[in-house]
C-alpha cells in the first residue's frame, strides 16, 4: 500500500470513529430521562429539570405567609431557560450559585397557576428563588389556636396533591418529575414542624427544624405541618404525631400499623422509606388521609375509639408502593395511583382481619362506585380509567372511578390469573418501576408482556381503561355479613320487628354503615325517631355513621338531628362528608337557607380544597 492510500485509510477510520462516537452521544441523549408531557404544568423538564430542592423558609403566623428561598439544582437537558410553576407567589429575585442576578419573567396562566421563566447562563447549575406566598395560598390552611383541639397555639398544614404545591414553593409541579429535597424551616419556638421527610421527635428551643428527603419524590408529595405537636412511638418503624390532647387516643387507634407495614411488605416487597409515621391533623383537614412519604397526614375523624376506620391507614400506607414508588406520570393516569392502592389496601386488611372483613369493604366500595357513575352519567368520559383533564382542574377528575373501578379492574385480573401469579406480577411491577413514573399506556404494555401474554382468553383491557361505565364481567362482591344486615333492615322496614329488637350486638361500623345506606330515602319522622332512640345515630361519635345518618335526616327533614349536624359541619372539613350533605341541603329552599347560615360559620375552618367544592354547590361568592 502506498502512502496515499494509508492516509486515506487513516482519515476514513477516524471519520468512522467520529461518526460512531456521535452516534453514541445521540444514543445517550435518547436514553436521557424523557419526562411525560403534563398539560397542568409550565415546566419543561426535558429542557431543564430541577432535580434537587433546598428550601430555607420562615413560617409567619402573624401574616399567614411563608417566605424565604427555594434553591433548585438543575439538570441541563439542552435548554437555556428553566420554567417553574407558581400560584399567588411574589418573586423578590433570582440569583445563580455565585449570587449573580438572573433575569426572570412571569407568564400568566389561569387561576390554577402561572409560569416562572428564568434565563440561564451557560454555567448556571443552581437557581435561588427568593419569594413569599400569598396569605390565601391554596395549599395552606392557617388555623388560630381556637380552631385547634388544645387551643395552645396556631396550626398550619399544607396539601399538595394535585397541583397545589406551587402555591407555597416555586416548583416544577408535575408528577412526571421526581426531586429530592432538604429544608430548613423556622417556626415560633412553642411549635414543632414536620415534613414528608426525616422528622424531629421533640420540639427544640430555636424553632428551627431541618429535614431531608433523600429518595426522589414527585413534587405533590412535599408537605409541611406546624403546630403544638407531640410524638409517640407505636412500633419499631411506626409512630404518631398529634396535638398532646389527641396523642393517646391516636396511639390506641393505630396500634396495628406496624402489623400493616409487615403485611404490606410480605405482599409486595420491602418498604423503601425507612419510617412510617402518621400525623393526626385538626378536623379541618380536607381529606381522610394523604400519603405524604414517611408521614401520612390523617383526619382525626378516623379515630372512632374502636379501631374500625383504620383501613384508611392501610390505604395511605399502600401508597408507599403505588403512588409514591411508582407514580402516575400525569393526572390523566391518576387511577394508577388510586386503583392500585385500593386493591393493595384491601389485601392488607384481608391479611390482618380476614376475608369477611375485606368483603364488607369491597361491597361498600361498589356502592360508592355505582353512586358515582349515576352522578357522572353512564356514558361520561369521566368514568374512563384513563382521563382527559386538559384545560380542567385535575381535582375534577379525582372521583371514585379511579379508586373503585380501578380496584375492580385489578381484582378482575387477579381472578383471571389466580392470586399467586397476580401477586408475583405486582411485586415485580413495583420493584422494576420503583422511583419511576408510569403512564397508562406503559402499564398496558407491561401488563401485556408480563401477565397476559400466556393467557388464551384475554380480558378486554381496552374496554376497562378507555370505555365508560363498568364492564359486565366485573367481579361481584358478596358479603355474608351484609346479607344479615339486609335481613335485619327488611324485618324492620316491613314492621316485622321493632328497631330495638334487631340483633345488632356484633355489628361493626361497616355493618351500621351498610344498614343506614340501605334505608329508603324520606323515612317518616316516627321511623327516624325509632331508629335514633334505639341506636343513638344523631349523637354518634363515629364520623362515617354520623355523615350517612345526616343525609337521611335532611331527606326526612328530621329536625332533631340538625343541631348535631350543624356542629359536625362547622367542625369537620373533610370534603367527602361535606359534599353530599351540602348537596342534599341545597335541594330545598328551606334547607339551602339553613346550609348557608351554617356555611358562613364553618367556612373559615375549611381548606381551599373543600371551599372550592362547597362554594360551587351553594353558589357562594
Ligand atoms: N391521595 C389521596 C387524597 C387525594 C386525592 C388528595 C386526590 C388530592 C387529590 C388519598 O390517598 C386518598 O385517597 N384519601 C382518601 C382515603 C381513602 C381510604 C379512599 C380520602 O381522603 O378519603
Ligand atoms: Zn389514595
Amino acid at each position: 500500500m502506498n502512502r496515499f492510500y494509508i492516509v486515506i485509510f487513516a482519515l476514513l477510520a477516524t471519520a468512522c470513529q467520529e461518526t460512531d462516537s456521535e452516534q453514541n452521544k445521540s444514543d445517550q441523549k435518547m436514553e436521557k430521562p424523557q419526562y411525560a408531557q403534563d398539560s397542568h404544568s409550565f415546566s419543561k423538564p426535558n429542557e431543564v429539570a430541577a432535580t434537587h430542592l433546598s428550601l430555607d423558609v420562615e413560617v409567619d403566623f402573624d401574616n399567614s405567609v411563608i417566605s424565604g428561598t427555594a434553591t433548585h439544582r438543575l439538570e441541563r437537558n439542552g435548554g437555556n431557560s428553566v420554567f417553574f410553576d407558581i400560584r399567588g407567589l411574589t418573586i423578590h429575585g433570582v440569583t445563580d450559585q455565585d449570587g449573580d442576578t438572573l433575569n426572570f419573567s412571569i407568564t400568566r396562566g389561569n387561576k390554577r397557576g402561572d409560569g416562572l421563566g428564568i434565563a440561564l447562563n451557560e454555567s448556571t447549575a443552581e437557581v435561588n428563588i427568593n419569594y413569599v406566598t400569598s396569605s390565601d395560598a391554596a395549599a395552606l390552611l392557617w388555623l388560630n389556636p381556637e380552631q385547634t383541639l388544645g387551643k395552645t397555639g396556631p396550626f398550619l398544614f399544607t396539601q399538595g396533591q394535585a397541583i397545589l404545591t406551587r402555591s407555597w414553593v416555586p416548583i416544577q409541579d408535575t408528577p412526571a418529575l421526581r426531586i429530592t429535597y432538604d429544608a430548613n424551616v423556622k417556626v415560633p419556638s412553642n411549635l414543632m414542624a414536620v415534613m414528608s421527610a426525616t422528622n424531629p421527635t421533640s420540639k427544640n428551643q430555636s424553632g428551627i427544624y431541618s429535614f431531608r428527603m433523600d429518595q426522589p419524590i414527585p413534587p405533590y408529595l412535599m408537605a409541611l405541618a406546624v403546630g403544638d405537636l407531640k410524638f409517640e412511638e407505636v412500633g419499631k418503624r411506626t409512630g404518631v404525631y398529634a396535638e398532646p390532647a389527641m396523642l393517646e387516643k391516636a396511639v390506641y387507634e393505630f396500634a396495628d400499623v406496624e402489623k400493616m407495614l409487615i403485611a404490606a411488605e410480605d405482599l409486595y416487597g420491602p418498604y423503601k422509606w425507612d419510617r412510617y409515621d402518621i400525623l393526626v391533623l385538626p378536623p379541618s383537614f380536607p381529606f381522610g388521609g394523604m400519603e405524604n412519604p414517611r408521614l401520612t397526614f390523617a383526619t382525626p375523624t378516623i379515630i372512632a375509639g374502636d379501631r374500625s376506620l383504620t383501613s384508611l391507614i392501610a390505604h395511605e400506607l399502600a401508597h408507599s408502593w403505588s403512588g409514591n414508588l411508582v407514580t402516575n406520570a400525569t393526572w390523566d393516569d391518576f387511577w394508577l395511583n388510586e386503583g392500585f392502592t385500593v386493591y393493595f389496601e384491601k389485601r392488607i386488611m384481608e391479611a390482618l382481619y380476614g376475608k369477611d372483613y375485606a368483603e364488607m369493604l369491597n361491597q361498600l366500595g361498589l356502592q360508592d362506585l355505582k353512586h358515582t357513575i349515576d352522578d357522572l352519567g353512564e356514558t361520561s368520559p369521566d368514568t374512563h380509567l384513563k382521563l382527559d383533564l386538559e384545560g380542567r382542574d385535575p381535582d375534577a377528575g379525582m372521583t371514585d372511578i379511579a379508586y373503585e373501578k380501578g380496584f375492580l379492574f385489578l381484582r378482575m385480573l387477579e381472578e383471571k390469573v389466580g392470586r399467586e401469579r397476580f401477586d408475583k406480577f405486582l411485586r415485580n411491577y413495583f420493584s422494576e418501576n420503583a422511583f419511576k413514573t408510569m403512564t397508562t399506556e406503559r402499564f398496558i404494555a407491561y401488563l401485556g408482556e408480563n401477565l397476559l401474554s400466556e393467557l388464551d382468553e384475554k380480558p378486554d383491557v381496552h374496554e376497562w381503561i378507555f370505555q365508560p361505565g363498568i364492564p359486565d364481567n366485573f367481579p361481584k362482591p358478596n358479603s355474608s355479613l351484609f346479607a344479615k344486615v339486609d335481613e335485619a333492615r327488611e324485618a324492620w322496614l316491613s314492621g316485622e320487628k321493632a328497631a330495638s329488637k334487631l340483633e345488632t350486638k356484633d355489628w361493626s361500623t361497616h355493618e351500621w354503615l351498610y344498614f343506614i345506606r340501605g334505608l329508603e330515602g324520606g323515612l317518616s319522622i316516627s321511623k327516624m325517631s325509632e331508629l335514633d332512640a334505639a341506636f343513638g345515630f344523631t349523637e354518634t361519635g363515629n364520623s362515617e355513621i354520623a355523615a350517612a345518618w345526616y343525609e337521611h335526616a335532611i331527606q326526612s327533614n328530621y329536625r332533631k338531628a340538625f343541631p348535631a349536624m350543624e356542629e359536625f359541619l362547622v367542625s369537620v372539613g373533610r370534603r367527602k362528608f361535606l359534599e353530599p350533605l351540602y348537596q342534599k341541603l341545597s335541594e330545598t329552599d328551606e334547607h339551602l337557607k339553613w346550609a348557608k347560615e351554617v356555611y358562613e360559620k364553618a367556612r373559615p375552618n375549611y381548606h381551599s380544597v373543600s371551599t372550592q367544592t362547597i362554594d360551587e354547590i351553594l353558589k357562594w361568592s
